[in-house]
């Protein structure tokens, strides 16, 4: 299966949400349906059909510099599981590197199994509400649902 990670063009965006609405509830689902036309979107194809999405954006922090912020990602239930969410993390972590960011940063539910072994595999620390890093975060990545902040170093 060869997968192939773009930015999205306006027409697959109706492929997104279609992804994002079957992949989360209540304010996720909301903001990512909301945030579509506002964050950069990278997709991830399979034989030119849409089957992942990533909502990525860049933030300033005091004392992390610009952080790239991977804001919702999510993978066609079909397609889960064969290194579709990986190959788009890696994308959005290229994206950021070529931006001069000095961390990729994305947060989720602890029991949210898949997303957290997804970025821990790839090399992110885990931060809990409490660490230091979860509240200097927390409103950057507006994690103000969740309650873990997973963080990387971009090496240049
Ligand atoms: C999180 C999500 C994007 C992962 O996408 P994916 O394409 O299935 O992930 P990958 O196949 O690239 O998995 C990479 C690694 O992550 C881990 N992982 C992914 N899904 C997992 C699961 N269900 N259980 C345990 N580990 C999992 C594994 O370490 C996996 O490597 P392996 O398959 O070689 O063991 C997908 O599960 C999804 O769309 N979830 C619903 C939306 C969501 O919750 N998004 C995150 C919050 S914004």
């Amino acid at each position: 299966m060869e997968v192939t990670v773009r930015f999205a063009s306006p027409r697959d965006l109706a492929d997104v949400a279609k992804i994002f609405e079957n992949s989360f509830s209540g304010g996720y689902r909301y903001w990512s349906l909301r945030l579509l036309r506002v964050l950069d979107v990278l997709v991830a194809t399979v034989s030119d059909k849409v089957v992942g999405a990533a909502e990525i954006y860049t933030t300033n922090v005091e004392g992390y510099g610009d952080v790239g912020v991977i804001g919702f990602i999510a993978v066609k239930r079909e397609y889960r599981r064969k290194g579709v969410g990986r190959k788009l993390v890696l994308e959005a972590e290229r994206v950021f590197r070529a931006m001069g960011c000095r961390f990729s940063a994305a947060s989720t539910r602890e029991g949210n199994t898949a997303s957290v072994r997804l970025f821990a595999s790839l090399g992110y620390a885990l931060y809990k509400r409490g660490d230091k890093v979860f509240e200097e975060l927390e409103a950057p990545l507006y994690a103000y649902e969740d309650d873990v902040i997973m963080l990387k170093a971009l090496s240049s």
